[in-house]
Parts: C-alpha cells; sequence; structure tokens
C-alpha cells in the first residue's frame, strides 16, 4: 500500500527519493509525489500511474533539494488522480505532508477547518491533517509541535512526513499504525515505509513505535512520545542485500521468489531440527513452549494467502498435536467478540508483519490475557514486535505482490511448531524422526517439482482464455486449492473458485461444462479413492481436468487431461509441493496474458488499511 520516503543530508535529494520509491513499487499504489524545499519554499511534482511517469515529468526540470519526502499512493479516500496524490500542501503553500493511514476523523476536522477558512481542494482525509498542522502553526507553533498537537486531535492511523518552510532543515514523522522507519546515515538521515527504499543507502535503522513523534535532520535525531518524553531508540542493523530486493536475472519477482523454494524452505527450518529428539527447536518461542503445548487450543488468524495457511496448520495440529485449532480471518475475529481465554494461544501469521486486521486482532488478544504468537516474515514488522513472542520464516524480501515463498515458509514453520507440541505430547521419537527425515528431504523435492517450470507453462497457455477455473481438493490439499485459485485470480483476473472437492456435488458441479477446467490436487493418501470419484464426475460433464498427482501414480493419467506429477512425502508436508505447481499456472497463464505478473491491480504487498 502506499510508501513513504524521505531524505536530509548534504546530496541532491530527487534521485534519492525516485530510487526510493521504485523499491517501494512493490506495494501496490496508483499514483507518485515528491516535495522538495528549496529557498522559495516547498515545491511539489505529482503524477497518477508510476513512478516512471513522475520522474520523467521531473527530467529536465530544476527540480533539486537536499531535503524532500516521497510517496506513492494506493486510493481510498477519493481516485488516483493527480490532486489527491502527495504531499498534500496547505493554502500558502509553505507545509507538506505525506500520510500511510487512514485519518477516521477528517470529516468533523474539516468541517471545523472550514469554517475558520481553511481551503480544501482534494477527496483524501490527508488533507485535514495538513490544515489541521497549519492551524497550530498559524497559532506560532514550532513545527514539531504542531504536528504533535494535530495528531493528538486524531483518531486513526498514520504514518507521516511533514515539512514546512519555516524550518528548512528537519523533516518531522509520526507513527501509529503505519510502519516507518529512520535510516542513519553519514551526515545525512532517511525516512521510508520499509526498508527495502533504505537498504541501497545504509543499514543502520531505527523503527518507529506507534506514538512516537520524531525530528530528523542531518547530522541528528530525537523520538518522542505523544506526552513530550524522550525515548531513547535503539539502532537496528539490517541484513537485507540489496541482491535480495532485485530480479536477479528473471522477468519477474515472482517468478524469482518461486523458484528460490527450494532455498527459502531449507532457511525455514535451518537450525531448527533436532534429529536425534525427533523433535525442533524454535528459539523465539522456546521459552513459550510449554505454555503453548498446554494451550486448551490454539486459534490461528491471519489474511489471504497467511489465512490458507493457517487452515493447513489446524489439520497438522489436530493430526499431530492433539490441539483442538481453529483458523480466523483476523478481520471477522477483531470485529466479533470472541471467546478467548488465558489458556489459548493464538498464533497470527503474516508475511508483511503489517496487515492492519491480524495486527489489530492480536493488539485484542493480548488485552484478553492469552499468549499471543507472531509468524512473521519481516524482521521488526509491526506484527513481529508486537507479538509477546514469535517465529522468523526466514524466507528473504518477498516483492512479488503474490505470496509465493512466504507461503511455503509459513507451512514449513507451522510444521515445526506442530513437530515441538507433537513432541511435548505423545508423538513417539520415531515418528518425530520421519517427519524431521521428510522435512529434510523437502527442499530437493521442491527441485524437482521446479523441473517441471516448462512442462506447465505448455500447460498454461492451453488455459489462458478460459473465464472461470474450479480448484479441488481433499484433506490437507483443500487449502491448497483455495491458495491455488486465490494465486491464478489475483494475477490472471480469472475467476477461480476453490473447494473441498466432495463439496462439488453440492453446487458448484452445475458450473461444469467443456469450457470449466477444473484443477485436482490428486494426490495418493487416504483421500486418493474418494478424489477419483470426483474427478470422474467431472469428466462425465466434459470438464477440462488438471491434476497435481503424484510421480508413481499412473492411473490418474486415465482420467484427465493433463498431470502434473510431484514428489511424495508424508500428508502433513505435502502442500508444501503441491503448492508449487499451482504458483506456477498461475504465473505463466498471467504472463501468457501479458499481464503485470508482480503488480497486479488493485492489490497492495502489505494491507496496512482496515
Ligand atoms: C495473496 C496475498 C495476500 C496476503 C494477505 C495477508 O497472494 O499475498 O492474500 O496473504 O494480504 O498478508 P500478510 O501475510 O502480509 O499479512
Amino acid at each position: 500500500m502506499c510508501g513513504i520516503v524521505g531524505y536530509i543530508g548534504n546530496k541532491n535529494c530527487v534521485p534519492i527519493l525516485i530510487g526510493g520509491l521504485k523499491q517501494l513499487e512493490y506495494r501496490g499504489y496508483d499514483s507518485a509525489g515528491i516535495g522538495v524545499m528549496n529557498h522559495n519554499g516547498v515545491h511539489v511534482v505529482k503524477s497518477v500511474g508510476k513512478v516512471a511517469a513522475l520522474e520523467t515529468k521531473i527530467n529536465g526540470s530544476p527540480f533539486r533539494s537536499t531535503l524532500g519526502i516521497g510517496h506513492t499512493r494506493w486510493a481510498t479516500h477519493g481516485v488516483p488522480n493527480e490532486r489527491n496524490a502527495h504531499p498534500h500542501v496547505n493554502n500558502a503553500g509553505t507545509l507538506m505532508v505525506i500520510h500511510n493511514g487512514i485519518i477516521e476523523n477528517y470529516v468533523e476536522i474539516k468541517k471545523t477547518l472550514s469554517a475558520e477558512g481553511f481551503r480544501f481542494v482534494t477527496e483524501t482525509d490527508t488533507e485535514a491533517l495538513v490544515h489541521l498542522i497549519d492551524s497550530f502553526i498559524r497559532r506560532g507553533y514550532p513545527l514539531f509541535k504542531a504536528v504533535r498537537a494535530a495528531l493528538s486531535q486524531v483518531k486513526g492511523t498514520y504514518g507521516i512526513a511533514v515539512v514546512h518552510a519555516s524550518e528548512p532543515d528537519c523533516i518531522v514523522v509520526a507513527k501509529n499504525g503505519s510502519p516507518l522507519t529512520i535510516g542513519i546515515g553519514d551526515s545525512e538521515n532517511f525516512i521510508a515505509s520499509d526498508v527495502s527504499a533504505l537498504v541501497a543507502h545504509t543499514k543502520q535503522i531505527v523503527y518507529l513505535e506507534d506514538g512516537d513523534i520524531a525530528e530528523i535532520r542531518r547530522d541528528s535525531f530525537f523520538v518522542n512520545d505523544m506526552t513530550d518524553q524522550r525515548i531513547e531508540k535503539e539502532v537496528q542493523y539490517i541484513t537485507v542485500k540489496l541482491e535480495e530486493i532485485s530480479k536477479g536475472g528473471y522477468p519477474h519477482f515472482m517468478l524469482k521468489e518461486i523458484m528460490e523454494q527450494p532455498e527459502s524452505v531449507y532457511n525455514a527450518m535451518r537450525g531448527r531440527l533436532l534429529y536425534d529428539e525427533g523433535t525442533s527447536k524454535l528459539g523465539g518461542i522456546d521459552e513459550y513452549a510449554d505454555r503453548l503445548a498446554d494451550s486448551k487450543r490454539i486459534i490461528i488468524s491471519a489474511c489471504g494467502t497467511s489465512w490458507h495457511a493457517g487452515l493447513v496448520g489446524e489439520y497438522m495440529l489436530e493430526q499431530y498435536a492433539e490441539t483442538p485449532a481453529e483458523v480466523e480471518y483476523a478481520s471477522e475475529f477483531r470485529y466479533r467478540n470472541p471467546i478467548i481465554t488465558k489458556d489459548d494461544t493464538v498464533l497470527f501469521i503474516s508475511q508483511s508483519g503489517e496487515t492492519a486486521d491480524t495486527l489489530a486482532a492480536l493488539k485484542e488478544t493480548k488485552r484478553k490475557g492469552a499468549l499471543a504468537l507472531g509468524l512473521c516474515n519481516v524482521v521488526g514488522s509491526s506484527i513481529a514486535r508486537e507479538s509477546t513472542a514469535g517465529v522468523y520464516l526466514h524466507a528473504g524480501p518477498e516483492i512479488g505482490v503474490a505470496s509465493t515463498k512466504a507461503f511455503t515458509a509459513q507451512l514449513t514453520a507451522l510444521a515445526l511448531i506442530t513437530l515441538m507440541i507433537a513432541r511435548k505430547k505423545r508423538l513417539s521419537l520415531t515418528d518425530g524422526q520421519t517427519i524431521v527425515r521428510e522435512l529434510q528431504m523437502i527442499p530437493d523435492k521442491i527441485r524437482t517439482i521446479l523441473r517441471l517450470n516448462a512442462q506447465i507453462e505448455t500447460i498454461a497457455n492451453k488455459f489462458a482464455d478460459a473465464r472461470n477455473f474450479l480448484y479441488l481438493g481433499r484433506g490437507y490439499n483443500f487449502p491448497v486449492a483455495l491458495e491455488g485459485a486465490l494465486k491464478l485470480k489475483e494475477i490472471s483476473y480469472i475467476h477461480a473458485e476453490g473447494y473441498p472437492a466432495a463439496e462439488m456435488k453440492h453446487g458448484p458441479i452445475a458450473l461444469i461444462d467443456e469450457n470449466m477446467p477444473a484443477v485436482f490436487i490428486a494426490l495418493k493418501d487416504s483421500t486418493y479413492e474418494k478424489i477419483l470419484s470426483n474427478i470422474q464426475e467431472v469428466k462425465a460433464r466434459h470438464g477440462k481436468i488438471i491434476a497435481i498427482a503424484n510421480e508413481d501414480d499412473e492411473e490418474i493419467d486415465n482420467y484427465v487431461d493433463y498431470s502434473i506429477k510431484i514428489p511424495r512425502t508424508i500428508r502433513m508436508l505435502n502442500p508444501i509441493l503441491s503448492a508449487i505447481p499451482l504458483q506456477l499456472l498461475a504465473y505463466h497463464i498471467a504472463v501468457h496474458k501479458g499481464l503485470n505478473v508482480d503488480q497486479p491491480r488493485n492489490l497492495a504487498k502489505s494491507v496496512t488499511v482496515e
């Protein structure tokens, strides 16, 4: 979603801001803008569409400064046009603000300020904040105090950066619910909503917390809380490398990330498996391992693909850990009155660690006294920091909007958690060792699957004109069917639905005709015979069938139009393998249709609004 960058130093900020905005493109946006400070005051350039369009607009213009801020906007209030793009400026053209998040009481603020003579020119909620800060500046407040006073009247979420012509050597930033970091350089400092915009410049980062407000100058910065008390901040060193956030020779980030899965899955389990003891050790939650194992119930809460991983986790926990498990959409969980007790553990899964609904559900869980654990990929993200304890996925940065390697890393981490609990309960040493051994073999099995890329591309090309798709699976492979359908719809814009295969007879079968492709995940497990019957039912109605099947399954070819054969593993790990051909299928269909695979329309990488 919206992205923030900022620079104050001795270099021309324009290329730094443009470079930073390009690194944030993956988050999803529809317009962009930068604003700089020079001797005449603040100057802003904005454009609809890609950062490249903004760059073209700037090129050739005498637009230089050593202080500036930049923004990519994902429209919430008001259509994506130049006027609604950030930075927003006050009526005098002396103050500029960029903002991520939503000002919920903007209508009231706008009403009051309009009555006082402030002129509103956009449809955004952010503009209310601009004029509110301005109203305090007009009353003689210095910038830092004006921002604090304005924020104390605001309801909602924000990550903001503010610049005023009367204080040409500082940027004031504040955070509540939207991520914001300060990057520390040598006689220069940076700000960004996402460290990927900073890695080219510095590895030293300060993560701001909710309620923090900071003043940033060339050589210094300080952070206060909303009561104006100074907060000492720890400087953290980020390990993300520049090559990890570039395409590395692949045409798209999504393909690169699919291909990285042997390594990302390995990294998710690296150093965490104890073969001799037939268990796993997860440093981040070790201290809470007994409490987790003693939980009366484990609730998993997440959104989207991470929610699908949670569904697989539910099957794992029920099969091995003998713990009742439930999976909840974070957005529903937080607004119901969920019955959570101190004997429960709630596990929050989030690749980005910034999803607003998941974060809010986490805060609610902590209020109710249950153990709140996080399963995140992005180190230092809000959910990682808010969780009582957690497990990092170590999948590396995921830039493609469609989640791929984070999903398989989530499944791996869930398998490790399940194994740890199960061994504290009744799982035998030998059964534990079998799971460890099977986990260790997964990266090589993924390599085998990735060698099917060309075959999957050929199949994908045959189906690129389909208007609808059904994805069907049973047991562990039902969540994979949901995930396969989600991957296809988000990047190819083809309508796709995932169902438990047995549900087909209760409605979706009416859709089947010769134009309806059905993808079956038909692996040789206890549901195999049943899924073969479902395949027959589709075939009898002339549906086209693609099956994800096991390597040693020759029988299936009698019933299906296309089969993609993957290695065998134990049931609980099947989803890690079966998801991968579905990622490739969606990828190739979208590429065949000439679509923007990495930044599909309307989508954002981290959904920081509710
Ligand atoms: C789909 C996808 C989304 C995310 C969802 C939650 O490919 O990426 O469905 O899974 O927005 O995001 P995180 O995991 O960052 O909380």
